[in-house]
């Protein structure tokens, strides 16, 4: 069945109504993404809406002073943390506090919840990284970012129609972990009529996140698509998305046999070895990472 565009927009649109009053980005984080957007906002106005929300002063401490940013010496001051991190940085884990929120929605099959999708996030995640770094693609905190969200569909989906999205994973034939024998989206598309690619697009652009994060999310199975200015994070999730797959027990039922396009494969000069090379390094962060920035 193939839907058009246009049934893929309504069927997006009507979910996001549908799911708004619990689908919102609390204040603090829009006010935040415009201040770091706006060129004339300084470390002091950022300074000023954050220290209104305590749980996120304590979250960009963490930030700050966890191994991920390998800082020497503790850094206590929120102004610190800013002028250390950058705006950028900042914006980044306050939309990140944001989504962990939205990854709520308990069990939907015996063997698959929303705690499963956010540590297949948090592996992609992570793999964005290390395969940014690698590269020395200078991405850092957006690849990481980009990775967080890349699907973030599939939770809009859980929250609009959780029997629609369980009729999806059963019809895709196999457990989460284990090798399905059709793409989960595809079984979307009939079930939904859109993917998980359509919605979490639709959700970013609602929510004005800035343009790779909604590329990130609306093209990661079909990253050749993507705008040409979003081209290279688009490649970046998608790799790590084929590699988090490839873990063992990973989320692999919209990447039936893992396999990553070639233009992304070349264009990022992944060759088998370099594979898993960054397989086993993203298992080790896995390992060493709490789970939860
Ligand atoms: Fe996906
Ligand atoms: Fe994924």
């Amino acid at each position: 069945m193939t839907v058009t565009q246009e049934q893929r927009e309504q069927v997006v649109a009507s979910a996001l109504r549908e799911i708004s009053h619990i689908a919102t980005l609390p204040q603090v984080t829009l006010k935040i993404i415009e201040l770091v957007e706006d060129p004339s906002s300084t470390a002091q106005d950022l300074h000023e809406v954050i220290s209104n929300d305590p749980a996120l002063c304590s979250r960009i401490l963490k930030v700050v002073n966890s191994s991920f940013y390998g800082l020497p010496g503790q850094i206590a001051s929120i102004n610190r943390a800013i002028v250390m991190l950058g705006l950028n940085a900042v914006k980044n884990i306050a939309i990140a506090a944001s989504l962990a929120k939205l990854f709520r929605g308990g069990e939907l099959t015996p063997v698959f919840g929303a705690k499963d999708l956010w540590d297949h996030s948090n592996a992609v995640a992570i793999g964005c990284k290390l395969i940014s770094d690698r590269l020395s693609m200078g991405l850092g905190d957006e690849a990481y970012l980009a990775g967080l969200i890349h699907d973030i569909g599939i939770m809009i989906e859980m929250q609009y129609d959780r029997t629609n999205l369980i009729d999806a994973i059963g019809k895709c034939g196999a457990s989460p972990e284990g090798e399905p024998t059709v793409d989960l989206c595809t079984t979307e598309e009939e079930v939904f009529g859109a993917n998980h690619m359509d919605f979490g697009r639709g959700l970013c652009e609602k929510w004005k996140f800035p343009a790779p994060f909604a590329a990130a999310a609306g093209f990661h199975h079909n990253p050749t698509a993507a705008p040409s200015e979003c081209m290279k994070i688009v490649y970046v999730v998608h790799a790590a998305d084929v590699l988090a797959a490839s873990l063992e027990g990973g989320f692999k039922l919209d990447q039936p046999g893992q396999k990553m396009c070639k233009e992304v494969r070349d264009e990022l000069k992944i060759s088998d070895e370099m594979f898993d090379d960054l397989l086993k390094a993203l298992q080790e962060s896995i390992d060493e990472s709490s789970h939860d920035m």
